[in-house]
């Protein structure tokens, strides 16, 4: 291991933008898959990864959801985040956001509580038992309509204390972020924070980054890559402070070779960009693989990629004092 690799595997991470059913691996979908009786079309893991071959967003998205057809019970779901979090814990990742599609399951018959009461045990015991600290984001899947996305935000009102904001995922084309301002707008009112994925070279991206900031008013956007295209966006995001949760490994798959050097140039533009994972079991690669393949790419310094994690933590809902913390951990790791 070079003195760098290893810097960056230790360093203290904060991930902003995973997908708990992104972190589904081959294995676990075949162990649930026996669990359940659901019969898969692979014979093993290694054929089911070896089919994972995408060259744009819905692409990916057809595999995506139907992988997630073994996730049934409320145990299935712990068991999914429980070991996204220990993968977490061995990446020294500290503390994570994680989303979560409820729509994903509840278009399939699972009941909203069952997805939610699983994920929240596994956030409860990772604290308690690996010293990771997460919290859930829910997502309203762009594709579906507004009506269920609002009935999405209804049904979630009971569990409003385990979850800390509601973003916007799946397929972007046709589904602009202004055709949720309402849904947005109710779940602002309920206390939600707000993010939406704006996703590299969509059609009409850089509208769409327009709609987040002028319609919807977003805490943060998630990607949000093609500002690098307008000046003037650049300086709105700078001007309210807002971060990007950049996925560089998911950029690649989804679009190609024009990530590579997205995340050194948001960093030059002063803008406050963040490096996460989005799907890493489909994407071969947790956050410390999406940090190497920046650093591979576009070499940072240690101060550059203590900036990348100092940009997450400072951008992350989290209560100052519990920042600061995290903050001082850091400090702490580059003065070593
Ligand atoms: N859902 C999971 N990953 C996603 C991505 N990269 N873009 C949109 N929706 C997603
Ligand atoms: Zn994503």
């Amino acid at each position: 291991m070079t003195d760098l690799t290893e810097f960056i595997s230790r360093l203290p991470k904060c991930e902003l933008h995973v997908h708990i059913e992104g972190t589904l691996e081959p294995e676990l979908k075949f162990a649930l898959a026996a669990r359940n009786n659901v019969t898969l079309p692979y014979v093993d893991a290694a054929a089911m990864r070896a089919s994972y071959a995408f060259h744009d967003l819905p692409s990916f998205l057809a595999v995506y959801y139907e992988g997630m057809s073994v996730l049934l019970t409320e145990t299935d779901f712990y068991d999914l985040a429980w070991a996204y979090l220990n993968r977490a814990k061995e990446q020294n990742v500290r503390y994570a956001e994680i989303f979560f599609d409820p729509q994903a399951h509840t278009s399939r018959g699972v009941e909203f509580g069952t997805v939610l009461r699983g994920l929240r045990r596994a956030v409860l015991d990772a604290r308690r038992l690996l010293d990771v600290r997460a919290q859930l984001i829910m997502c309203f899947m762009r594709d579906f309509s507004a009506e269920y996305a609002m009935a999405t935000l209804m049904e979630s009102l009971p569990y409003r204390e385990w979850i800390i904001g509601v973003g916007l995922d799946s397929d972007e084309r046709a589904n602009p972020p202004d055709k949720f301002a309402a849904v947005f707008a109710r779940a602002r009112a309920e206390g939600y924070q707000l993010t939406m994925h704006c996703d590299l070279d969509q059609e009409n991206s850089l509208d769409h980054i327009r709609q987040c900031l002028d319609v919807i008013g977003v805490d943060r956007i998630d990607h949000g890559v093609n500002c690098l295209e307008s000046e003037e966006l650049q300086d709105e995001i700078r001007r309210r402070g807002l971060g990007l949760t950049v996925c560089p490994i998911s950029n690649g798959y989804v679009r190609g070779a024009s990530w590579q050097d997205a995340v050194r140039n948001l960093l030059d533009a002063g803008l406050r960009v963040t490096v996460s994972s989005d799907d890493p079991a489909y994407m071969n690669g947790y956050v410390t693989e999406n940090l190497l393949a920046v650093q591979a790419a576009t070499p940072l310094t240690p101060a550059e990629l203590v900036r990348l994690q100092r940009n997450a933590f400072e951008i992350a809902w989290l209560p100052d004092a519990v920042k600061d913390a995290y903050l001082a951990e850091l400090d702490g790791y580059l003065a070593r």
